[in-house]
């Protein structure tokens, strides 16, 4: 019932998915379809269907618990784990499993065997039900980022990024950010600013984490290669009534309004003691939107080499395997004891964090470990308050 009436909403609010702000009816009907719990396709309500046949999670929720990243949580044994994380797959220069695809399935619909199972605590351990990883690839984790203030960097002009690459290029100190420039403009989005706009990268997670197409990524199948044959005869819920997919570009667009809704903490105080530790170098606190609004952000959305401590082998089309996007020190709401840091979780504070800090960030890790035990709890307590 939810389904069709969030249809009906869907057809009479009128879109502009790449409006400046959320419009507050787009972005209620959005967190009904981020929060919804999908289900495997046929069935006899169209608008909830074309769950995987492969998936990691059914809804959006299931990996951005209140809408904000991973979080460690407690297992039935009594261990600890992340909620949240993925396995990747592929090479240094971005090419995926041949058999597995870019993502390891945990899930899949009655009938289908998922692809395997991981843990992400004390480290990634992870089996496969078929055969092993392709010659040449590597598993590297990444953990889902948090939301609050991330709609806003779809507002943030190409040229305001490219300007600090440019700058980072003329300077002479050791930070060299690039952008991530690909046909479809500034990559801007995920822990290698793959995706160039927020539609993108809400398309690209339903299809690959959720198994849901739409026109930006026309793939019924999701994450589904051509050796996985048994998926590729389960039924799919690609349907007329959204654009011959299983989700239209309006559904996109309204999920795309509801994360434009989830508002970071301004900017209240600039610190000092974070700028005159090399931290903004890299940590922009603000960005300019194209209608001129300065924007938390505390990144610079650019690329840097982090050195190969972080390095796990597996790139993306166009980024190197140990090259990052400064990871915006945006906290949403899991509170510092439940959260992990890194893409992969691998540090369990902000210390930890630093401290695996290298490559172009080795200058600003010396200035850190440099300060006075009390300066250095001010910067940590500081970052956490973001
Ligand atoms: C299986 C877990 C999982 C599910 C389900 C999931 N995500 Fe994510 N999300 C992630 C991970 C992991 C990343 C980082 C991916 C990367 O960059 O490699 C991420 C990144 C993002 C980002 C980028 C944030 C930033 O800082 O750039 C957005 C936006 C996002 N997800 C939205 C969504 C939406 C909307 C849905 C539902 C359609 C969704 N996600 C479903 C795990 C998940
Ligand atoms: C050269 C650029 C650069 C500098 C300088 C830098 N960082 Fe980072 N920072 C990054 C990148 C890139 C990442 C993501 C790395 C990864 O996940 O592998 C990151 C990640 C982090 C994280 C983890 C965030 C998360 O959500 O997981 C914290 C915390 C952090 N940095 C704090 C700092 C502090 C504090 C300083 C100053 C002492 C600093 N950084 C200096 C580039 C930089």
């Amino acid at each position: 019932m939810l389904a069709r009436a969030s249809i009906v909403i869907l057809l009479a609010a009128g879109f502009a998915s790449s409006a400046v702000r959320a419009d507050p009816l787009d972005a209620a009907v959005g967190k009904a379809l981020f929060d919804r719990q999908w289900i495997p396709a046929p069935s006899s309500t169209n608008g909830t269907d074309g769950l995987g046949p492969l998936f990691v999670s059914r809804s959006c929720t299931g990996c951005h618990a209140r809408s904000d990243g991973a979080h460690v949580a407690t297992r039935e044994d009594g261990t600890q784990d992340i909620v949240g994380a993925v396995v990747r797959f592929g090479k240094a220069d971005g090419i995926t499993d041949p058999f597995y695809g870019l993502e390891l399935q945990t899930n899949a619909v009655p009938g289908l065997e998922p692809e395997g199972s991981a843990h992400f605590l004390p480290e990634l351990k992870y089996t496969l039900n078929g055969p092993a990883l392709g010659a040449g690839i590597h598993a590297g984790v990444r953990l889902a980022l948090p939301l609050f203030g991330k709609g806003a960097f779809n507002d943030v002009p190409d040229d305001e990024i490219l300007k600090r690459a440019a700058a980072n290029a003329r300077d002479a100190g050791p930070v060299k950010g690039r952008a991530n420039v690909t046909p479809r403009g500034v990559g801007r989005y995920g822990w290698k600013a793959a995706h160039v706009s927020l539609e993108e990268q809400v398309a690209h997670a339903f299809a690959f984490d959720i198994g849901l197409s739409s026109p930006l990524f026309p793939l019924p199948y999701g994450d589904c290669t051509a050796l996985e044959t048994t998926c590729l005869a389960m039924p799919n819920g690609e349907s007329p009534d959204f654009e011959g997919r299983e989700l239209s570009s309006q559904m996109i667009g309204v999920v795309a309004s509801f994360l434009k809704s989830l508002r970071a903490r301004p900017v209240t105080e600039e610190s000092r003691l974070f700028a005159a530790t090399g931290c903004a170098s890299c940590h922009t606190p603000t960005l300019r939107t194209k209608d001129g609004r300065e924007i938390p952000a505390f990144t610079d959305l650019l690329l840097h080499d982090m050195g190969r401590g972080l390095d796990d082998g597996v790139g993306e089309p166009g980024v190197k395997s140990f090259e990052w996007r400064t990871a915006p020190l945006i906290s949403g709401r899991v509170p510092p004891e439940r959260r992990r840091y890194l893409h992969d979780g691998s540090a369990a504070t902000v210390a930890e964090a630093i401290e695996k800090h290298s490559g172009e960030a080795e200058h600003a890790r010396g200035l850190f470990e440099a300060l006075r035990p009390d300066d250095k709890t001010r910067l940590v307590d500081y970052v956490n308050g973001l």
